[in-house]
């Protein structure tokens, strides 16, 4: 089975986005440090654009958390494969996400941090898929809502694919060729 990908969120639309979601992050946490939290691997790309555009000191950490095979569904099986290194107790965290689908993934990471007692616990995604909610989740930043599209790109995978594209697009499967 191939696939092919037509373009939803065009590079310059993707990075003008993130230029604005970081000028209001800058302004929401003026005289604060940022913890930022990666969930890895989908979130690295736009974790490092974003970061890139917040004008407050920031200090960076890693988890990745995994939930998903070489499938396009959520299992609602979720693993830590790795966690943070560094303690979040009495910090101001701002956990970055590449998607929000049907929030199982989240839920469960959001609950596990709060247990960790930071002094603050937001989450901010660069794409949403509402329409696939399961478990509601508080999404403090949104880059951008879209529709129940499987997507790629700017760190999102297919089967491990396609996380270096500069753009979002979506995945059309064709069960020929
Ligand atoms: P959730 O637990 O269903 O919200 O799934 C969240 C995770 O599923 C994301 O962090 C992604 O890794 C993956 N995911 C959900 N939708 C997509 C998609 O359209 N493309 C690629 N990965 C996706
Ligand atoms: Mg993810």
């Amino acid at each position: 089975m191939s696939e092919r990908i037509s373009v939803l969120l065009s590079e310059e639309e993707v990075d003008k986005r993130i230029k604005e979601i970081g000028e209001q992050i800058s302004k929401d946490y003026e005289g604060k440090n940022i913890h930022l939290i990666c969930v890895l691997k989908g979130g690295v790309f736009f974790m490092c654009e974003l970061a890139k555009r917040i004008e407050v000191p920031v200090s960076m950490d890693f988890m990745a958390i995994s939930s998903y095979g070489a499938d396009t569904k959520s299992s609602g099986v979720i693993k830590i494969v790795k966690d943070l290194d560094e303690s979040i107790t009495g910090k101001d965290v701002l956990v970055v996400e590449d998607i929000v689908d049907s929030g199982r993934t989240l839920s469960y990471l959001l609950m596990m941090l709060k247990e960790r007692k930071p002094n603050s616990l937001k989450l901010c995604t660069l794409l949403d898929k509402p329409d696939r909610r399961v478990i509601d989740v508080n999404v403090d930043y949104t880059g951008f809502e879209i529709p129940d599209e499987f997507v790629v790109g700017y760190g999102l995978d297919y089967a491990q694919k396609y996380r270096n594209l500069p753009y979002i697009g979506i995945v059309h499967l064709n069960e020929e060729a």
